[in-house]
């Protein structure tokens, strides 16, 4: 099975480039954004929980987070793999998808970091936010995450550094520029 870790800060296109990445080799997506998003929308416990914490850019509970993933891979179990997009987020999340998918004899296959400049990341975001209206995209909470993506996120390309499986990619550029250098990693640890 073909699992990919799809990291990098906020804005840098780790939602877009996982929609053409789960075209291309048939992926099931699991974006632990988007998956808290649909609880704050179902205004379930966990999503008024969560709500407050994305408005203010930091992480919910590795815990909470971690649930949610066990509860997709139980859902999941005859895909071709999986891509996590904006998860793990902090080492101790790293840890848990590893042992969540050893329960299933898997491993993760690849790591893949965007790597964008700050002043790109916060062009993007802003830019989303008048165009959606997304809650987390101004300037105020856009540097917030950065910020926590830095001090919280980051050691996280050292767990992966560490198993030979972080592959850094400029993610600068056109959507499909940057999408043909994360097919070569790909296709590299494939078969
Ligand atoms: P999440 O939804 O994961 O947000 P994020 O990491 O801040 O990522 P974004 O969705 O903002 O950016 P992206 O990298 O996906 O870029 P995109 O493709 O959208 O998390 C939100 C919150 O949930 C967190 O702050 C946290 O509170 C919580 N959370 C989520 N996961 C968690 C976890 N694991 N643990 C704890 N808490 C968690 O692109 C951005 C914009 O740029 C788009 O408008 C796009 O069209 C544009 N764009 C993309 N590519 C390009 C390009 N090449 N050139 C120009 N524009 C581009």
């Amino acid at each position: 099975m073909l699992h990919i870790v799809l990291f990098g800060p906020p804005g840098s296109g780790k939602g877009t480039q996982s929609e053409k990445i789960i075209e291309k080799y048939g992926l099931v997506h699991i974006s632990t954004g988007d998956l808290l998003r649909e609880e704050v929308a179902g205004q379930t416990e966990l999503g008024k929980k969560a709500k407050a914490i994305m408005d203010k850019g930091e992480l919910v509970s590795d815990d909470i987070v971690i649930r949610m993933i066990r509860n997709k891979l139980e859902e999941n179990q005859n895909g071709s793999g999986y891509i996590f997009d904006g998860f793990p987020r902090t080492v101790d999340q790293a840890r848990g998808l590893r042992k969540a998918l050893t329960d299933y004899d898997d491993r993760v296959s690849v790591m893949i970091s965007l790597e964008v400049p700050r002043e790109e990341l916060v062009k993007r975001l802003l830019k989303r936010g008048e165009e959606t209206g997304r809650t987390d995209d101004n300037l105020e909470i856009i540097n917030n995450r950065i910020d926590v993506y830095n001090r919280q996120t980051i050691p996280v390309t050292y767990y992966y550094d560490k198993m030979h499986k972080h592959a850094a990619v400029e993610g600068t550029g056109s959507v499909n520029k940057i999408f043909d250098r994360i097919v070569e990693v790909i296709d590299k640890v494939k078969d």
